[in-house]
């Protein structure tokens, strides 16, 4: 394992593709998923993150994602955000950033070459109509009534408005995929790096981003605070918190 002061050498060259997961907006006080009094701790996932749960009780749904958009509006992007920002305004179009985190805190930073694979905490879609998801800052209480979407009320009909989140048994949007292959082929002209922070390495499609990168050539890091479960896919182990190692990676 290098030493926690290992750097990622960074020229005219250099290809960034980052992955990036709760972990990295635990130092903003956003609680990750499987860390003790993690997310799912108080609410069981199917209950208030699949397709099924929304049918059975939309409200209870609303009242969880409700509690994320106030406890997240007075959260700020930590150094490790800021790292990334910066390194993204330092590469241009050979960085892109990827993240399983909805909180838009890597946004709030100023990365805009960025995949938010599993959704937008502060926006909302309509479960039924073909309306674009829209920015949405509000909350809904387990005492009120779901909202209705009001393209689908103006015509006479009940399509109930859902948080714009890819829960568990739904597809990630294949645009997203089709824009990683592109820069993966792009990178082909100079050196790739692919790093991963604060992730844990469990949910599937992100988890074997790690192995796409490797059979395009890429060099791989890994910065998190244990081990995950997809450690020894990386060549290489940075141990600690994400806000205070991004900032002194890049050389
Ligand atoms: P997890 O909660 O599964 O993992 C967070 C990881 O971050 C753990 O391995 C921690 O050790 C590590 N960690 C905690 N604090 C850290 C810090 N300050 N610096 C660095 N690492 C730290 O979160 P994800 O891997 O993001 O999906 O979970 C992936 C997906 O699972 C989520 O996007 C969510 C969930 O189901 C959906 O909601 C669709």
């Amino acid at each position: 394992m290098p030493p926690a002061h290992a750097q990622i050498p960074v020229d005219d060259e250099t290809y960034v593709l980052v992955l990036t997961g709760a972990g990295v907006s635990a130092e903003s006080g956003i609680p990750t998923f499987r860390d003790l009094g993690g997310l799912w701790e108080q609410y069981p996932v199917e209950q208030v993150a699949s397709p099924q749960g929304f049918r059975d009780d939309p409200q209870l749904v609303w009242s969880f994602y409700s509690e994320r958009r106030r406890r997240g509006l007075t959260c700020q992007p930590n150094p490790g955000h800021l790292a990334l920002a910066a390194l993204e305004r330092r590469l241009g179009e050979r960085f892109l950033l990827i993240t399983q985190n909805v909180d838009e805190l890597h946004r709030k930073a100023g990365n805009q070459r960025l995949l938010e694979i599993h959704g937008r905490l502060y926006q909302s879609r309509c479960a039924h109509c073909q309306r674009p998801p829209f920015d949405d800052e509000r909350c809904y209480d387990a005492s009120g009534a779901p909202p209705l979407c009001e393209v689908c009320e103006a015509g006479g009909r009940m399509g109930l408005l859902r948080p714009h989140i890819v829960w568990f048994g739904e597809l990630l949007d294949p645009r997203h995929f089709l824009e990683i292959e592109e820069f993966l082929e792009r990178s082909r002209s100079g050196r790739l790096v692919f790093l991963a922070a604060g992730t844990s390495g469990s949910v599937f499609p992100a988890n074997t981003l790690v192995d796409q990168a490797r059979a395009a050539g890429a060099e791989t890091w890994l910065v998190n605070a244990e081990p995950p479960d997809n450690a020894q896919r990386f060549e290489r182990f940075v141990q600690g918190r994400s806000g205070e190692i991004l900032p002194r990676l890049f050389g």
